[in-house]
C-alpha cells in the first residue's frame, strides 16, 4: 500500500530545479559503506549535544549588550520570545527530523519535500548560519580567555588581540581555537561527545551558580523600570534600523514594546543549536524517538535558564551599567564578588569551546551531505577509512572558519547568522505541510501537532523576527544567497546525483 503510494508520487514527481529525492532514497544513500556514519548515539547523547551548543555566546556575551542597548530588564522578556518561536520551529523540526533520519537538517528535508533548488537554498543557507556562528563564539571565547590571561598577568600583543572598537587586531586565540577543534572533529565522533559531556557538566554548573548565588544580590530597585520607556536611537537610521519600523514608517528607536522584539531578534542566537541536533540524526541509534525527545529537552532546558539567568543578572545590576563583553561575570564584581567572577569567567571560557566544535560539527555534516548528493565536488563526502568521519570537508570548512574568526568581530555577524537560521526554519515549516500532503504515508513517529496551524504560526514567528533585524542585515544576507544561486547553476545543476540519476533512467 505505502509502496503503491509511493511510486504514484515519483511519477509525478517534478522535474529540473523541483525535482525531490525521495525519502526513501536519502536514507538508502546512508547505507552505501563508503558514505556511512557510526550510529553511536542515544536521546541522551543528543540532548547533551544541544545543551552543548544552546547555551553559549547568546547568554554570556549578547544578554549585557542587549539589556543595556535594547530591554533593559525585559530582555528576559525577549527570551521567551525567543523562545516560543523557537518552540514552534522545534515542533516541525522534530516531525522532518523523525521522518527523515539522515545528516543535512533542514537541507535533507527540503530535499525530500520541497525538491532540489529549495534544498540548496537552505543548505547554503545553514553553512551561513554554522561557519559563521562557530567563528561568532570562537571570537567570543577568545575575550573570555584573554580576560582570564589579563588576570594572571599574561598580555596579548593588541595586534593578536581582535578587531575592537574599529581596530584591526588578527585574533590568535579564536584562530587557534578552531584549528584545534577541527582535529578533534576529524578524529572522530566518539572523542568528540565524550569531551562535549565534560564540558556541558561545566557549563550548566556555572549557569546555575549564577542564578542561585546571584540570586542573593538581586535589588528589587535595579527592575525599575522593567521595560524602560522608548527613546529615538542615535545610529539606528537608515539600514542600521530594524527593517520594520523603516517599513511602517516608526522613527528608529530603542527600549520600549518594540525594543523587546527588536532584541528578541538578536537573543535568539542564544538558542541556535536546537536545530543542530537534527543533523546527528544519522548517527542516532533510534533517530525517530530519540531525535524529537533530544531538541525538544535542550530547547525546554535552555529557556528556562536563560529567563532565569537574565531576570538574576538585571536584578543584581542596573541594566545601564551592565558590562558588554563580560556581563555575568561583571555583575558578581560589581556586587564585591571576585572570586565567584573568577570562576563564571572560567566555566564561560570553557562552555564556548563546545558551541564552537559544535556548529562546526553540524556545518561539515550539511556539506558531507551537499557533496554526497552531488551538489558540491563528492571527493567531501569520503568517509576516514578509520575514523569514520567526513575529514576532508570538515578540514576545508575547519581551515575557513579558522581565517573567518581570525578577522572578524561579533555584532554584526551574529544578526546575520540570525537571519539565516529563521529563514531554515521557515523553510522547514512549510516543508511539514508539504510532505504530509506528497507522502502521508511515511512513518512519523513524532507528528506535529494541530498541522498546518502550528507550521503556520512558525512562518509567521519567525518572518516578525526577521522583520525585527536591521535592513543592512537583509542586505547582506541577499548577497549571499545570490552567490549561492550562482554556485548551483553553475556547478551543483549538473553534478546532481539526483538529475544524473533521472537521466541515466530517461527520466529528467
Ligand atoms: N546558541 C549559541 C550561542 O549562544 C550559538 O552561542
Amino acid at each position: 500500500m505505502s509502496t503503491q503510494h509511493g511510486a504514484k508520487n515519483d511519477a509525478r514527481r517534478h522535474r529540473g530545479l523541483f525535482r525531490t529525492k525521495t525519502v526513501e532514497q536519502s536514507i538508502r544513500d546512508t547505507e552505501e559503506p563508503e558514505h556511512s556514519l557510526k550510529k553511536s548515539l542515544s536521546a541522551l547523547d543528543l540532548t547533551v549535544f544541544g545543551v552543548g551548543v544552546i547555551i553559549g555566546t547568546g547568554i554570556f556575551v549578547l544578554t549585557g549588550k542587549i539589556a543595556k542597548e535594547q530591554a533593559g530588564p525585559s530582555v528576559a522578556l525577549s527570551f521567551v520570545v525567543a523562545g516560543v518561536v523557537c518552540a514552534l520551529a522545534a515542533l516541525c523540526y522534530a516531525e522532518f527530523a523523525s521522518t527523515v533520519p539522515v545528516a543535512g537538517s533542514a537541507y535533507t528535508f527540503s530535499y525530500a519535500s520541497l525538491g532540489e533548488l529549495p534544498a540548496w537554498i537552505i543548505g547554503w543557507d545553514l553553512i551561513l548560519e554554522m561557519a559563521l556562528g562557530c567563528a561568532v563564539v570562537a571570537v567570543g571565547w577568545s575575550g573570555y580567555v584573554r580576560s582570564l590571561l589579563d588576570t594572571a598577568g599574561v598580555h596579548l600583543p593588541a595586534g593578536l588581540s581582535g578587531t575592537h572598537e574599529g581596530q584591526f587586531g588578527f585574533d590568535l586565540l579564536a584562530c587557534i581555537l578552531v584549528l584545534l577543534l577541527t582535529a578533534i572533529l576529524v578524529l572522530g565522533m566518539k572523542l568528540s561527545s565524550r569531551v562535549t559531556a565534560v564540558v556541558v557538566a561545566i557549563k550548566v554548573t556555572v549557569v546555575l551558580l549564577v542564578i542561585v548565588v546571584g540570586a542573593f544580590f538581586i535589588s528589587g530597585a535595579n527592575y525599575e523600570p522593567f521595560v524602560p520607556p522608548s527613546e529615538p536611537s542615535e545610529g539606528g537610521h537608515g539600514l542600521g534600523a530594524p527593517l520594520v519600523q523603516l517599513m511602517f514608517g516608526f522613527t528608529p528607536a530603542h527600549f520600549g514594546t518594540m525594543g523587546i522584539f527588536a532584541a528578541a531578534a538578536v537573543v535568539f542566537f542564544a538558542f541556535i543549536g536546537f536545530d543542530i541536533v537534527a543533523t546527528a540524526a544519522e548517527e542516532t541509534r533510534v533517530p525517530q524517538r530519540d531525535v524529537p525527545r533530544g531538541i525538544l529537552g535542550s530547547l525546554a532546558i535552555c529557556t528556562l535558564l536563560y529567563v532565569a539567568v537574565s531576570i538574576v543578572v538585571t536584578g543584581m545590576q542596573k541594566y545601564s551599567e551592565l558590562s558588554t563583553d563580560a556581563p555575568l561575570a561583571d555583575a558578581f564584581k560589581a556586587s564585591g564578588q571576585p572570586f565567584y567572577a573568577g570562576v563564571i569567567s572560567f566555566g564561560a571560557a570553557v562552555g564556548l569551546t563546545t558551541v564552537s566544535m559544535i556548529l562546526l560539527l553540524g556545518q561539515s555534516r550539511v556539506f558531507f551531505a551537499m557533496s554526497r548528493d552531488g551538489l558540491l565536488p563528492q571527493v567531501f563526502s569520503r568517509v576516514h577509512p578509520r575514523y569514520g568521519t567526513p575529514y576532508r570537508s570538515t578540514v576545508v570548512l575547519g581551515v575557513v572558519v579558522a581565517v573567518v574568526a581570525g578577522f572578524t568581530s561579533i555584532d554584526e555577524l551574529a544578526e546575520l547568522v540570525n537571519i539565516g537560521t529563521l529563514f531554515a526554519f521557515v523553510v522547514v515549516a512549510v516543508g511539514v505541510v508539504l510532505l504530509r500532503r506528497s507522502r502521508p504515508d511515511l512513518p512519523r513517529s513524532f507528528r506535529t501537532p494541530l498541522v498546518p496551524l502550528v507550521p503556520i504560526l512558525s512562518v509567521m514567528a519567525s518572518v516578525w523576527l526577521m522583520l525585527n533585524l536591521p535592513a543592512e542585515t537583509w542586505i547582506r544576507f541577499a548577497v549571499w544567497m545570490v552567490a549561492g544561486f550562482g554556485i548551483y547553476f553553475v556547478y551543483g545543476r549538473s553534478h546532481s546525483r539526483l538529475g544524473i540519476r533521472n537521466r541515466a533512467g530517461g527520466k529528467g
